[in-house]
């Protein structure tokens, strides 16, 4: 590409802004967001996706560099040499004094996104532009850094992250919430038997912590959930922790910690990203924030939840009955109303989980547990994991799966099992909390829902 900077490396916004002194001569490449022309001199305000503030630039008429400028339009690509210099002005400490203004990619006047505020869903429906908004650059910004704190939080306690398969042949979670996998022409003939995209890499990563010790696993995963509500998405992402030699204590400490860090993260970290949150979402986020990241959760027992949802006098639209799944008003009512922080519910009806979990000594329940958090709801699902091979395979006769199905699996209980534990935090659900958006829709790129996938 023409370089008019003549060799000086282009520098982002981000690090020019947060620099201690102006820099000297630069170069910086971005996006129109708006031009003033004052005839003597024109202002262009360039974002370039590093940050949430943009960068003035001034240009000085008369000058090429002038002409040029005047002339850009909103939504422009443009590169740009000068020396950064204090401004003047007020709502920056520097500016861009322009040598050379570049229009790398016009931009015509029918660019939807004009100066004003759109609406969430005009913006859905421009989710290939919605990243170019202040609201969505951010969002994506904070949704890149929490990916990185995960890995960082896990790698620097040891867990070694393990890619597991997106294309699997066993339902992890039972819940026949599978897609298919079809190979054209040949159908269920590629791999032999049928073919699904993934729901949980549990099952996978479960036989790499029992070799390798702590693992965990990232990535996306995939349900056919017919619910067309706020917080499902057919695609979302999972990260997926596995302790060896775990119990259900430690797993609940793990899931704790960690999304007490990605918390504290967010509030210390990417104050400036959060702040177009907390002004425009949701004005009560920082004090939610820290709530979550600075007071321990409380933790109640599955029948203690129901106990407490059955004296309660909010009027629930589903009943509350030992043995029934809770639905989102009652986590709802647990994290938000009754206890006003985030709440551990641990030891859940075997009836109603799948058959992983471990059996407790009552037979009635499994070593389970889901974290709740205020506005979001289920966050986190976890249990140990059934080590037992007797115990495993009458679960799997019980609930009508063949262990052949799973030999791989049922093998880990045969050679060397030992107790793990392990969650699935839904990041999605994460990226909602953290930043206050109540639609799954809003913090995925491309969001895939029943009867949606324009993009
Ligand atoms: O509770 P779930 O179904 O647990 C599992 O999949 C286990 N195999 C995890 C494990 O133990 N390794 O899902 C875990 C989390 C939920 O708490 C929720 O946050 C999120 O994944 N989740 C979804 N997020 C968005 N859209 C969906 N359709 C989701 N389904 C689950
Ligand atoms: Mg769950």
């Amino acid at each position: 590409m023409q370089n008019q900077g003549q060799g000086i490396a282009p520098v982002r916004v981000k690090d020019l802004l947060s620099a201690a002194a102006p820099l000297g001569r630069v170069l910086v490449r971005g996006w129109v967001r708006t031009v003033r022309d004052h005839k003597d001199f024109a202002f262009v305000e360039v974002n370039d996706g590093s940050c949430l503030k943009n960068l003035q630039v001034v240009a000085d008429a008369p000058s090429a560099a002038y002409d040029t400028a005047a002339a850009l339009s909103t939504g422009a690509a443009v590169e740009v040499a000068g020396d950064m210099v204090a401004s003047p002005g007020k709502g920056q400490d520097w500016e861009l004094r322009a040598e050379t203004v570049v229009l790398v990619g016009a931009c015509p006047e029918n660019y939807p996104l004009q100066k004003k505020r759109h609406s969430d869903e005009f913006l859905r429906s421009i989710a290939h532009l919605r990243p170019r908004t202040n609201k969505y650059g951010a969002l994506f910004r904070i949704r890149s850094a929490m990916a990185m704190a995960i890995h960082q939080f896990l790698g620097e306690r040891g867990f070694l992250w393990v890619h597991t398969p997106i294309i699997t042949s066993s339902d992890c979670e039972g819940a026949g919430e599978l897609f298919e996998v079809r190979a054209g022409s040949r159908g269920e003939d590629f791999f032999g038997k049928p073919a699904y995209l993934t729901v949980s890499g549990q099952l996978a990563v479960e036989m790499f912590c029992l070799s390798l010790g702590n693992v965990y696993t990232f990535g996306p995963a995939f349900r056919a959930e017919d619910s067309n509500t706020s917080r499902h998405a057919a695609e979302f992402w999972m990260v997926e922790p596995e302790i060896a030699f775990g119990d259900l204590a430690q797993d609940m400490d793990l899931a704790e910690a960690l999304v007490r860090h990605l918390a504290e993260t967010v509030l210390t970290d990417l104050a400036e990203d959060l702040s177009v949150f907390t002004r425009f979402v949701d004005k009560t986020l920082e004090a939610t924030l820290a709530t979550v990241a600075r007071e321990p959760f409380a933790r109640i027992s599955y029948t203690e939840a129901v106990d407490i949802l059955s004296r309660a006098m909010a009027k629930f639209q589903f009943p509350v009955e030992w043995g029934r799944d809770l639905q989102s008003e009652h986590e709802r009512f647990l994290t938000e109303v009754h206890f006003k922080k985030p709440v551990i519910v641990h030891d859940w009806p075997l009836s109603i989980k799948p058959f992983y979990m471990r059996v407790n000594d009552d037979e009635k329940t499994v070593a389970a547990m889901d974290v709740l958090v205020p506005r979001v709801g289920e966050i986190v699902g976890g249990s140990q994991r059934e080590e037992r091979l007797g115990v495993l395979l009458s679960r799997m006769e019980s609930l009508g799966m063949n262990p052949e199905d799973y030999g791989w699996y049922v093998d880990s209980r045969r050679f060397g099992s030992v107790p793990h534990a392990g969650f699935g935090l839904g990041f999605e659900r994460l990226l909602m909390l953290v930043t206050g958006v109540t639609n799954i829709r809003d913090v995925v790129p491309y969001p895939r829902t029943p009867g949606s996938i324009e993009f």
